[in-house]
């Protein structure tokens, strides 16, 4: 910081003396322990420039920065530096549920006000907050009087690589996030030839465009991945890519209605473009950038939500052996099975809740409930299908909210707006109120199918708003939300914990019935350091019956039954589905590693890691001595010591470790497992062996809380 108030004095004194002439001082802010460094710079024509620098090496060259605007001049040069301030933060916060308790927020900032050299002398200021683990920059239009609406038709704010970086990617969808990830170099990214074997319901792709998070490797080892945090108002960022001049630049998501992207009103704030960066693949998913850069919880005390796993009437209509609809199989989309019937029944539903009950499950999931699913999907005229608050003939909503609540257990609601956004706007209060007089906590929520009002995408400004709006809304029922087609993750969870979990990311339900064979053994280590570093993910992990038999002899799911649980620990949400049915555990062993696992974290530990290969992460219960260990591989085998010294030392712990037998393998053999019960201290080393597309889960559990 010393140097940095130097520059601050010169700087103040060039102003002085040569009034304003101050484009060629570079504004340099620092990381708190020195290692990442932004340099901000105004160009000869006063274009705002930055750069960042890695422990003394750039990883960000001289990168541009402005916005395009609709019947005004454009926001790209002709500025000069008319205020800076400095500014250091270094504070804990408390997340109220989430990998950690305690959060440590450590910053230091910078804020660069510019005015245009020309008239009208407009105003935009650039704020910089610099961490140990990455960077955030945004853009605020302070109050002024020569500007009072805008119109973005493009945000250009440039991201220029040093090297052709390989790199972790998914296509810049303006519809949808659910593709398996590419990984090639920045000149090979080529959205036409990106992985994705079905036909998505709605699908959107402009230019050669990723969406992020995306993460790279430098040559050198540095693990990269860009993204955006406290996404409001505004439209989603997709990253248009360069691939001759190894170059990113914003791209923002756009409506058909529209020929802007974002309206918005003076005085505003952009979203804070996001750059973690990292020696290592494990420093990716233990930093706190994104919710960092989002505000302090609005909501207050959420004690309502519990954090929790559920069971539920889904995984039947994924294989096709029940239906959404009550009637028949008219809507056979997805379920083809001779005979299959209506799965929201009152009957099976409470066999269900008595499943949760006895397994220390919080809440059962129930789909398929609500009039309206013979007009589900391929239907253009979706508005005023689904009303939300009508049940089939055979469910009895309001017998089953009591049977749960003396169960001690939650029913969670389904609303699938089938992307029919007015009507679900008119519908929120009538369904929210149903809910809380149900003395329910938790929906979810989905968006399949091309949004209605037509023209308007998934990630654009409208659903950005309406996302908000229905978190806004919930809360004042006690309701939290977990989306599904949802926009991004952008750390929002710290100001509206109500938003516990969503999709985003091509989940389990594929494994089922992708043409394409479902996701491969590399998707989930490649999903830990991408999606999973924007925040919680219904992965909807769990499925023993991996090949699907007798349901789906076409697919399976390309993972050892020891991945699947793993993937309790090592994916974080706050709820967690133990998704296949109940038929699968009854009885099962290894089921005993669902009923334990914790939900709720005091802290995470990365424990080995490398993007794509594998990962091994270990969790601490909240409020327990008791840890949870999960690490899954890609199509590799490997073995590795576990070391568990992150445990209390003096204790002594019953550990039962759930691994791949030898024989396992995530095509020819995979629900071969083993299990292993023995004592463990802080001194503990175990060695294990992953199998091809393989896991393990360890339960470590305190001998004191066993007594
Ligand atoms: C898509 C969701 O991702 C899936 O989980 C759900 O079952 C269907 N929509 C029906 O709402
Ligand atoms: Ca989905």
């Amino acid at each position: 910081m010393v140097n940095f108030k130097n520059i601050l004095f010169f700087w103040a004194l060039a102003t002085v003396f040569t009034g304003c002439k101050n484009e060629n001082i570079n504004q340099i802010v620092k990381s708190p322990n020195g290692e990442v460094e932004i340099i901000f710079f105004l160009t000869e024509d006063g274009t705002p420039t930055y750069n960042v620098d890695f422990k003394g090496n750039p990883i960000i060259n001289k990168s541009k920065m402005g916005f395009e605007l609709q019947d005004q001049p454009d926001m790209m040069n002709g500025w000069t530096i008319a205020t800076i301030d400095e500014n250091s933060v270094d504070e804990q916060w408390k997340m109220p549920w989430g990998e950690k308790c305690l959060v440590t927020n450590s910053y230091n900032e910078l804020v660069v006000g510019l005015k245009e050299v020309k008239k009208p002398h407009r105003l935009l200021n650039i704020t910089f907050k610099v961490y140990d683990s990455g960077l955030g920059f945004r853009y605020e239009f302070p109050e002024q009087s020569n500007m009072d609406k805008v119109f973005i038709t493009e945000e250009n704010t440039e991201f220029n690589l040093t090297d052709d970086h390989k790199t972790f990617w998914i296509p810049g969808d303006w519809d949808i996030y659910e593709y398996l990830y590419n990984t090639t170099s920045i000149s090979g990214i080529d959205v036409s030839k990106c992985k994705n074997g079905i036909k998505l319901p709605q699908t959107h792709i402009v230019d050669n465009s990723v969406n992020t998070p995306v993460t790279m490797i430098t040559d050198e080892g540095v693990h990269l991945s860009f993204h955006e945090a406290n996404l409001t108002d505004y439209s989603g960022m997709t990253l248009k890519v360069n691939t001759v001049d190894l170059s990113l630049k914003s791209c923002l998501v756009g409506s058909e209605n529209r020929d802007y992207k974002v309206e918005q009103t003076v005085p505003f704030v952009t979203p804070w473009r996001t750059l973690q960066i990292s020696d290592n693949a494990a420093g990716l998913i233990e930093s706190d950038l994104i919710v960092n850069l989002n505000e302090p919880n609005k909501l207050g005390n959420i004690s309502w939500f519990k954090p929790m796993k559920y069971i539920g009437i889904w995984w039947d209509m994924h294989l096709g052996t029940k239906t959404w609809d009550y009637a028949s199989s008219v809507n056979s989309k997805i379920g083809s099975i001779k005979g299959s019937s209506h799965g929201a029944t009152t009957e099976y539903t409470k066999e269900l809740i008595d499943f949760a009950s006895e397994h220390n499950i919080g809440g059962v999931l129930v789909e398929g409930w609500n009039t309206g699913w013979e007009h589900w999907i391929g239907f253009d005229d979706r508005e005023g299908i689904f009303d939300f608050v009508t049940p089939y003939p055979d469910y009895d909503i309001k017998e089953l909210a009591r049977y749960a609540n003396e169960k001690g257990v939650e029913i969670i609601m389904h609303h699938e707006t089938s992307s029919a956004i007015q009507t679900y706007i008119t519908q929120l209060d009538t369904a929210f109120s149903l809910m809380q007089s149900l003395g329910m906590h938790s929906v979810k929520t989905g968006h399949v199918g091309p949004i209605l009002p037509k023209g308007e995408y998934h990630h654009g400004q409208y659903m950005v708003n309406h996302f908000q709006n229905v978190l806004e809304i919930a809360a004042k029922y006690e309701i939290a939300i977990n989306a599904h087609e949802p926009i991004k993750p952008t750390g929002k969870r710290r100001t509206y914990p109500n938003a516990i979990s969503r999709e985003g990311v091509r989940g389990q339900e594929n494994n089922a019935w992708a043409a394409d064979g479902g996701n491969p053994p590399e998707h989930l280590p490649i999903v830990a350091f991408t999606r999973m570093l924007a925040g919680p993910i219904d992965f909807t992990p769990g499925i023993f019956n991996i090949k699907l038999e007798p349901y789906r002899k076409e697919n399976q799911v390309n993972t050892t039954l020891c991945k699947q649980l793993a993937l309790y620990v090592v994916i974080n949400s706050p709820i967690q589905m133990a998704a296949d049915l109940i038929e699968s555990y009854k009885g099962h062993p290894a089921f005993k590693f669902i009923d334990d696992v914790a939900v709720n974290w005091e802290q995470t530990k990365v424990l080995n890691a490398e993007v794509g290969e594998f990962v091994t992460i270990a969790r601490q219960q909240r409020g327990s001595e008791n840890w949870f260990v999960g690490s899954i591989t890609n199509e590799k085998a490997r073995d590795m010591d576990i070391n568990l010294d992150f445990l209390t030392e003096g204790k002594i712990y019953n550990a039962i470790i759930y691994k791949d037998a030898k024989d396992a393998h995530w095509d020819n053999n995979p629900t071969a497992y083993e299990i292993e019960e023995m004592e463990v201290t802080n001194a503990t080393v175990l060695p294990i062996h992953l199998v091809e597309g393989g896991g393990f889960a360890i339960s470590i559990i305190d001998t004191l809380e066993l007594q």
